[in-house]
């Protein structure tokens, strides 16, 4: 079965427009004070703080100290949409926000700062990608979670890199052929996984685009007895030499399922937190994105995901000028279609 991005500009984003972003380094007397403040205007505020694995680890552990949730971006959006309170706070990059005001337009939802994006995301202009559904009305419309609303409400299915592989098996049985958009490696990965007629739109992560897989190789001949965990964004000859490929939660589980002793992890460092925390006598070491070739401003650490610092979040909790210019507004026609593929991606998980 071909795959295909024929016929399309490149929409990977170009190294040098990454934006360069090195969060302050803070004292842990700071960090315990901010994090006492935070806690405090969480509960005043009556919220709930989501945050994904990639964040800072102390706004990880301040979302589970203050009854909040840490997970991948499919968990976040069930937890957001299934919390009781009023108010959601986001952790994570702007899509991840975006999905939780979708799928529960009542709420509020604020992040610690607008300007969290997500290259994927930029990377698929709405108009340019309607084009291109218009000239394949015989596909059906797949999009990656990491994209914006408007992406989202021209679709008719939403998935993330949990759930990918088994919607997308599940539409090769019906006879569907496909339009995926936008990550290129993850669309490639499923492709092959399922073997389906797939049309992939040309976007990538500019943090996973950056594993080198001749570097890894190298390093795996220094650790031969570690095992290799890959996020499926990564390019295909890194994939290739992975023990476990899966999203952020199925690194995770590898971590903590597998004998070995040792990891080589292909995804953002942010995760190590989380795998250390879980792992205190395993080491985890990044693959790397050195080597032959290497352009990265972001190694192994999006820079969208590290804008959620303590400080910010601070900022948000305890004042209201500040908050009110970090609020998820989502257009409510757009918001009410791009919750029709949302709802079948979070029915289908349910049922399977
Ligand atoms: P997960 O859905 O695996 O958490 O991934 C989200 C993401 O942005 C990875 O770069
Ligand atoms: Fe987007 Fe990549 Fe950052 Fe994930 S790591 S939010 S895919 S830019």
């Amino acid at each position: 079965m071909s795959v295909s991005t024929q016929n399309l500009p490149d929409y990977t984003m170009p190294a040098q427009q990454v934006p360069l972003y090195e969060p302050e380094s803070l004292d842990d007397k700071t960090r315990d004070d901010l994090k006492a403040r935070i806690a405090e205007g969480i509960k005043a505020m009556g919220a709930v703080l989501i945050a994904h694995y990639y964040v800072d680890g102390d706004v990880q552990d301040l979302a589970e100290a203050t009854g909040g949730f840490v997970s991948d971006s499919l968990e976040m959006a069930r937890y957001g949409r299934d919390h009781e309170a009023a108010n959601v706070i986001v952790a994570g990059v702007r899509f991840m926000g975006e999905t939780a005001k979708i799928l529960s337009p009542e709420k509020r939802v604020f992040m610690p700062t607008l300007k969290a994006e997500c290259s994927l995301d930029l990377g698929c202009p709405p108009d340019k990608f309607e084009a291109f559904c218009n000239e394949h009305p015989d596909r059906t419309v797949v999009v990656y979670a990491n994209t914006s609303a408007k992406v989202k409400s021209l679709s008719d299915w939403v998935v993330t890199s949990s759930c990918a592989l088994d919607i997308v098996g599940h539409l090769r049985d019906r006879g569907e052929k496909i339009l995926w958009a936008p990550d290129k490696y993850l669309g490639d990965y499923i492709q092959k996984q399922t073997n389906a007629d797939m049309l992939l739109w040309s976007g990538a992560c500019v943090v996973h685009e950056e594993f080198k897989a001749k570097a890894l190789i190298d390093l795996k001949k220094v650790y031969p007895d570690a095992a290799v965990l890959v996020h499926p964004e990564s390019p295909a000859s890194v994939i290739e030499l992975a023990d476990v490929v899966g999203s952020t939660s199925a690194i995770v589980k590898g971590a903590s399922t597998l004998p070995n002793e040792t990891f080589i992890v292909a995804t953002d460092r942010g995760i190590f937190h989380k795998l250390r925390q879980l792992n205190p006598d395993k080491r985890f070491i990044e693959a790397p994105t050195a080597g032959d070739g290497a352009t990265c401003r972001s190694c192994a650490h999006c820079p969208w995901m590290a804008m959620n610092e303590l400080q910010t979040l601070e900022r948000l909790v305890t004042d209201e000028t500040y908050r009110s210019g970090c609020e998820i507004l989502v257009d409510p026609k757009i918001g009410a279609r791009a919750k029709m593929p949302l709802d079948r991606m979070l029915d289908f998980q349910r049922r399977s």
